[in-house]
């Protein structure tokens, strides 16, 4: 009979995080709107899923689980790179799985706010399109699939990310790697600084990046 209680505690604590899961993620929203709109920093998420602290549930459970999607939120310092993230369905999902690894290369805002230009905007759509490049629907469609662009190209597919190791990031076709100079790991190419590691979780680690990867090319 505990056993049987037990396990209803459980399973209820597995239903209750992952809706919560599902319903802290914002849907996708008009982007050109949200970015002027957005708030300097995202509240963030409480530090584990509530039923964590039911000291009944000494089993290993789903509950327990904390994932990138948890922890993207909870470092001020990126918090504009993650407000960024979250505008992109297939890279939310991503750091929502728990099967699936991740080394997350977050720019500081410091590093954001440094762009010449914000993440959704192409400069060669203004070229040719003018500044109504991202009015309008299908300005929306530019500008999500720029958004896109920028936030799989700062995703690495594995952890742990071993020194020199090549990899695709989760857009693009380029390798990238890294290597480790003066106690600094120096993403490559670009020569790109890490300026700390950030939160481990059970499906990756965040990187906090001093300056954004140029994914043009
Ligand atoms: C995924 O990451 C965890 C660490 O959180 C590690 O133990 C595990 O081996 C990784 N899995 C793969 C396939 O790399």
């Amino acid at each position: 009979m505990k056993l049987l209680v037990l396990t209803a505690i459980v399973s209820l604590a597995t239903a209750t995080a992952f809706s919560s899961r599902q319903t802290r993620r914002r849907p996708t929203v008009d982007l050109a709107e949200s970015h002027a709109q957005r708030p300097i920093f995202d509240l963030p998420g409480p530090a584990m899923p509530p039923s964590t602290n039911n000291p009944d549930s000494h089993t290993q459970s789903p509950a327990g689980t904390v994932v990138l999607s948890d922890v993207m939120g909870r470092d001020r310092a990126i918090n504009i790179f993650a407000g960024s993230v979250r505008d992109v369905e297939s890279v939310s999902r991503r750091l929502d799985d728990e099967q699936q690894n991740s080394t997350v290369l977050a720019p500081l805002n410091s590093a954001m706010d440094k762009m010449p230009r914000k993440a959704w905007e192409d400069p060669q759509e203004y070229d040719t399109l003018g500044s109504e490049a991202y009015e309008g629907s299908e300005g929306r469609d530019r500008a999500q699939r720029n958004i896109r662009r920028f936030v799989e190209a700062h995703v690495v597919p594995v952890h742990p990310w071993k020194e020199g190791e090549r990899v695709k990031p989760v857009g693009g076709d380029s390798e990238i790697w890294w290597e480790e100079k003066d106690g600094t790991k120096i993403i490559q190419p670009g020569d790109i600084k890490v300026d700390s590691i950030g939160s481990s979780v059970h499906n990756g680690q965040v990187w906090l990046l001093k300056s954004v990867r140029d994914y043009s090319s």
